[in-house]
């Protein structure tokens, strides 16, 4: 089993971010995980274009773009020039998200879309064929370092049976309150990807908790 482990920028220290760029560069994990956050569809803002932009000029892994803002349809092209890719919209924030799904992978980034802890996944049924992933929150999104919602193995485990349904190709992403002790765990309930923000950020030596990470999901 290859799950990838994705560490979110959003721990980032904004001080010192080519330092945890090149720290991830040089870890074992999989991607780098970016929330994009409006203070609208979650009270938190974060940050933009121009940032992803910068990280992109040094990343050696792919970019996974959350986007935690209403209307995401309207900016999809900006954030692929900005050097997404993966992108993901929520379901609760597309009006039209199949063509949102068929526009972003005209753009040639993978398209996702993520649920909110509150919302059936049963929801998903009809638009998980056209998605090359489906990103479950296993926390209100819009912070950092928030306690995990155990449902979220119940949420999984229907998650697997719709995925073997409808679409076995789509991989499973979990973000929020992901740590080293329930790494395995998820692995085992259905997670293809896992994304780690405060965990990995404000451990002593994040590079080896990447690591401990990786080889906990093996
Ligand atoms: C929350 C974000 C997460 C966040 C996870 O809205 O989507 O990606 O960075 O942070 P941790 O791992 O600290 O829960
Ligand atoms: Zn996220």
């Amino acid at each position: 089993m290859n799950v990838l482990i994705a560490p979110s920028l959003l721990s980032a220290n904004f001080l010192d971010l080519r330092k945890d760029v090149e720290m991830v560069n040089d870890s074992v994990a999989d991607l780098f995980h970016i929330d994009v956050m409006d203070g609208h569809f979650v009270p938190n803002i974060s940050f933009g274009f121009s940032i992803i932009k910068q990280i992109k000029t040094i990343a050696r892994k792919p970019l996974d773009v959350h986007l935690m803002i209403d209307k995401p349809e309207r900016y999809l092209e900006e954030f692929r020039n900005a050097g997404a890719d993966m992108l993901s919209v929520h379901y609760e924030t597309c009006t039209h998200l199949h063509s949102t799904l068929q526009k972003i992978k005209q753009l040639g980034m993978k398209a996702g879309v993520v649920i909110n802890p509150h919302n059936p996944v049963a929801l998903l049924r009809d638009i998980l064929p056209d998605a090359d992933f489906l990103l479950l929150m296993s926390v209100n999104p819009g912070f950092g370092g928030q306690k995990f919602i155990e449902n979220t193995y119940n949420r999984l485990n229907e998650l697997r049976i719709l995925k073997t349904q409808v679409n076995p190709n789509l991989l499973i992403e979990v973000d929020g309150g992901v740590t080293l002790e329930n790494a395995a765990q998820l692995a085992k309930a259905g997670a293809d990807m896992l994304v780690a923000g405060s965990a990995i950020f404000t451990n002593n030596n994040p590079k080896a908790y990447i690591e401990k990470m990786k080889i906990s999901v093996a």
